[in-house]
């Protein structure tokens, strides 16, 4: 029992893992939020509300119990226009144009396990025994406005996921102007706000601000979570450090236009809430429909910003990313895109495989440019059919040549676009996002496909589904390179053109369903541009996400640290890539760059064959390193150790659940004139068992690895890194 019910007080106490989320159904029947954070044994936290008669100014819904306002109360999911001048958690405009709403407890069940929510990415419960989920059923009386929020809580998870679904038992039209996934008001404003900020080949840098009075967010317009901002904040309490403190954290499970943020209130408290971004969005709830909101996870720890990232971590990895690949090791790959561009034929396929291969590599990626006529960015998508000027043999050929070298062949996709210069175009123009008379706005020279149409959507189910089964593909890029303009779908009456963003995320989870179901073999990467669309709702659908476009080792510290923040290790892609690098032209040893890129889903993005015979021995010594922590990087507890973003090193490690192996990275970014002495401490390993470094035969305790440290090593170049490994000793 995870979910406890206080009859008396109508009070509802949640335990997930180790922390309690209290709320309950006040006196007049509204549904008020007493308490998030570490477990408390109690349930009667209702009497923390501090209920207190204020100025005339402050409206009370209660004649006989001044003290109590809508404008004070901390709330779950706070209505708009009833006396609640804070941010609201949804909206809506009803039949007579008016859009006041006040919602009162109804009704509520809990039920084991965790409901799908249909036609959306979730986290999920194996079994039923390792989650309940409570659902409370809230009404407005005056206009049938029904209102189920959901909280699932997991027994091993410190993880509460929410979502809401709004219903119209009206008899008229509703309008849907706001439905935000979750809303929560803790009781003061003494925290920093952690937001994952930054574009295209910086994506996720931490930012932090201290909050103050009035609003806070981070949001996204351009109908994909973005490289800009990413669909997560998290509050720090104050004194709270990576390894110590109260964290909160909100992460949303939505691939779209999203909003996030905290509004800071006359009072000092401050209203957390996350959902799909109410600007550009509306609904139209015919009578008896429903709207089911995306989820939000929402994640507390007591042992600062690492214990909370290991709480998404583990939820992320164990009960969001599905499919063969969860709980298998990840290939390493070599991927053409920076070894040749657009600019390749079978011949150089091959030998760049066959170099792969002789290096212990596993996978071979052909990347853009092997359809239609792709000599560069200005044409051919959705023509996903083979070029057979550049293959003239065709895919099957090639990828039986690759196998046949003993390696695995993966390939590249962009299906939600089209370019105007291709037949897909040329014969249905109205298939992508447009405005009728308006210009068709282009970047990359492309056009997004409208997949809130079934048409389009069975197009790309189709398209793809026949190159997949045509040879053995099994690992795939889906990639997407533009952000929307011009959203409008030539399929929707006036009244729902601004359902289009939505409806192309639900249209584009509706085939990411269907495809990555019919080809369970197949490995999915995501990719957008990079980092555009690093977002929890794509790891439902593949386990992987390409981090960034940049694989330049030093910016990949900023980023992959960031990413970190909520996304597990297993999620990143990270390649080492020729020199000087192709985004930042930084010459970084081939060291920096193996001990960085082996800091994810590992693999190569350069030619090959270019390698001299000592570069060659280096890069198999990588990949045999790799091999041999590829379980600790991928599945083990993952902790940061010094911050990139605060000073010249960065260090981070991985340590297997049982702790009995850890594998530590440090870089140091510029070689220091006579260097300060230092110490770095480790974290997460038994403080009363030895460990042997690797290839040392020397033995340190655990305690003494993370009390007292290690010595800081010492380079005598710019850009360089050492990597140790430990294992406990027998
Ligand atoms: C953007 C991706 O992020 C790159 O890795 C590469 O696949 C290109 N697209 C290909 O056009």
């Amino acid at each position: 029992m995870f979910i406890k019910y206080d009859e008396s007080n109508r009070i509802f106490h949640l335990q997930s893992g180790d922390a309690s989320y209290v709320l309950g159904v006040t006196k007049q029947g509204y549904l008020a939020h007493y308490y998030w954070g570490r477990k408390v044994r109690g349930t009667a936290l209702n009497r923390l509300l501090e209920l207190k008669e204020r100025c005339s100014f402050i409206p009370s819904t209660d004649l006989g119990q001044k003290e109590l306002s809508l404008d004070t109360l901390p709330q779950e999911y706070p209505s708009f226009g009833s006396s609640d001048f804070r941010t609201p958690a949804f909206q809506v405009q009803l039949a007579d144009g008016t859009t006041v709403t006040e919602l009162v407890y109804d009704s509520h069940r809990v039920i084991p396990g965790k409901p799908g929510l249909p036609g959306l990415p979730g986290v999920y419960a194996e079994d039923a025994s390792e989650a309940e989920t409570l659902e409370i059923v809230l009404k407005d009386a005056h206009s049938g406005l029904r209102v189920t929020l959901s909280y699932t809580v997991f027994e091993h998870h410190n993880a509460i996921a929410r979502s809401a679904n709004i219903g119209n038992d009206s008899g008229l039209p509703i309008q849907l102007l706001r439905a935000y996934s979750a809303s929560f008001d803790l009781p003061h404003d003494r925290f920093e706000m952690l937001q994952l900020s930054g574009t295209w080949v910086r994506e996720r840098y931490v930012h932090k601000r201290k909050l103050v009075p009035g609003m806070q967010s981070v949001e996204s317009r351009r109908g994909s979570s973005s490289h800009m901002q990413n669909p997560f904040i998290a509050l720090l309490g104050e004194g709270s450090t990576e390894t110590q403190g109260d964290v909160y954290g909100v992460s949303l499970v939505y691939s779209g236009s999203f909003a996030a943020g905290v509004e800071v209130d006359q009072f000092h408290t401050s209203r957390v809430f996350a959902g799909l971004n109410s600007f550009d969005f509306s609904w139209l709830l015919e009578p008896g429909e429903s709207f089911q909101t995306p989820e939000a996870i929402l994640v507390f720890s007591d042992a600062g910003l690492g214990g909370m990232s290991r709480g998404y971590h583990d939820l992320y990895r164990s009960r969001l990313c599905r499919g063969a690949f969860r709980d298998q090791a990840r290939p390493i790959l070599i991927n053409n895109w920076e070894a040749t561009y657009f600019k390749f034929n079978a011949d150089k396929i091959e030998d760049i495989a066959r170099a792969g291969k002789e290096l212990g590599i596993e996978l071979f990626v052909l990347d853009d440019g092997w359809f239609g006529k792709r000599d560069s960015d200005n044409s051919s998508l959705g023509d996903w059919f083979v070029d057979r000027n550049k293959l003239p043999n065709g895919l099957t050929d090639l990828v039986s040549r690759v196998n046949s070298l003993g390696m695995e062949f993966g390939l590249w996709f962009e299906p939600e676009m089209v370019s105007p210069d291709s037949e897909l175009y040329r014969r249905n123009p109205d298939w992508c996002l447009h405005v009728d008379g308006r210009r068709r706005t282009q970047a990359r020279q492309q056009h997004i496909l409208d997949m809130s149409r079934q048409d389009v959507q069975d197009y790309i189910v189709e398209s793809l589904s026949a190159i997949l089964s045509s040879a053995p593909i099994t690992y795939v890029k889906w990639d997407m390179n533009r952000n929307m303009t011009e959203i409008g779908s030539a399929l929707l009456p006036a009244n729902r053109q601004r359902e289009t963003a939505h409806r192309y995320m639900l249209g584009l989870y509706s085939v990411l369903e269907r495809i990555t179901t019919s080809f369970p073999h197949i490995l999915f990467e995501s990719c957008s541009g990079g980092g555009g669309r690093f977002d929890p709702g794509m790891l439902y659908y593949m386990p992987q996400t390409w981090t960034s476009d940049n694989s330049d080792a030093v910016s990949r510290l900023k980023i992959q640290y960031g990413t970190s923040i909520v996304y597990p290790i297993s999620t990143m892609g990270s390649h080492v890539s020729a020199v000087p690098n192709h985004q930042v032209g930084r010459i970084t040893s081939l060291e920096t760059r193996g001990n960085v890129a082996l800091s994810g889903n590992f693999g190569y993005e350069l030619d090959l064959t270019q390698f001299s015979e000592e570069e060659k021995v280096q890069v198999k010594e990588q990949v045999a390193i790799y091999k041999n922590i590829r379980h600790l990087v991928q599945f083990g507890d993952f902790y940061r150790l010094l911050s990139p973003f605060e000073g010249n090193e960065t260090a981070w490690m991985y340590v297997s659940k049982d702790k009995s192996e850890a594998a530590v990275v440090f870089v140091s970014v510029l070689q220091e004139p006579n260097p300060p002495l230092d110490r770095f401490r480790l974290q997460g390993l038994d403080p009363a068992a030895d460990y042997v470094l690797q290839g040392s035969g020397i033995a340190y305790g655990g305690d003494e690895l993370m009390y007292a440290g290690l010595a800081t090593p010492q380079f005598n170049s710019d850009f360089a890194s050492k990597l140790y490994h430990f294992k406990k000793s027998e």
